[in-house]
């Protein structure tokens, strides 16, 4: 364990056996939907992605998507902006948004409002690794999640501080130098 961390929540091997799961169920529920992509909310989401995507049984596109949320404002889209690459064509896509952490649910209220409005994706569903449900700030609910979480602040595997830690393996709780 790093020496910064003060707890491990979910270990490397409960975090692959839950993850590949989740691969199992999403592959189910997409029945026999074709044109699936998987985009993933950069930065955040990369770690988590790869390993998700290699236990869905079909082809599936790959994509990556930029949020940028500026101001602290409580509205609900006009604060976050949304770019895909590459700018393709969503219309009759099935996109499975696939994030690190939903916490306020401002981030994907927001992306799910965009890629219908801006992208005309036919069908938006979303997908977690980790779910704070009690900060919830924005009518968001994940289709699909893989752990609760409890209101600390956590890194690795993908999710970072000061955007390091993100290479962990494991999920853990910075201890308070945070150094
Ligand atoms: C984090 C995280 C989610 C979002 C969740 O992203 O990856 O996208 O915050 O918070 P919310 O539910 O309150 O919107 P961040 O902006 O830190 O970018 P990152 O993915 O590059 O770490």
């Amino acid at each position: 364990m790093h020496e910064n961390i003060a707890r491990v929540l979910f270990s490397a091997e409960q975090i692959q056996t839950r993850v590949r799961e989740l691969g199992r169920e999403l592959n189910e529920r997409l029945g026999d939907r074709e044109d699936v992509v998987i985009l993933g909310l950069l930065k955040g989401s990369v770690l988590f992605l790869a390993d998700l995507v290699r236990s869905i049984d079909r082809p599936v596109k790959l994509d990556f998507a930029w949020v940028s949320s500026y101001g602290a404002g409580t509205e609900s889209s006009g604060s976050v902006d949304l770019k895909v690459f590459p700018d393709g064509d969503l219309s009759r896509a099935t996109v499975v948004v696939v994030d690190d952490i939903l916490d306020t649910g401002r981030t994907l209220h927001a992306v799910k409002e965009r890629l219908r409005r801006n992208y005309a994706a036919a069908e938006v569903q979303t997908c977690v690794l980790l779910d704070k449900q009690g900060r919830r700030a924005f009518p968001m609910e994940p289709d699909f999640a893989g752990f609760q979480v409890e209101n600390v602040f956590v890194v690795g595997y993908g999710l970072d501080y000061g955007d390091r830690y993100r290479n962990l393996p494991y999920i853990g709780v910075l201890d308070d130098r945070r150094s």
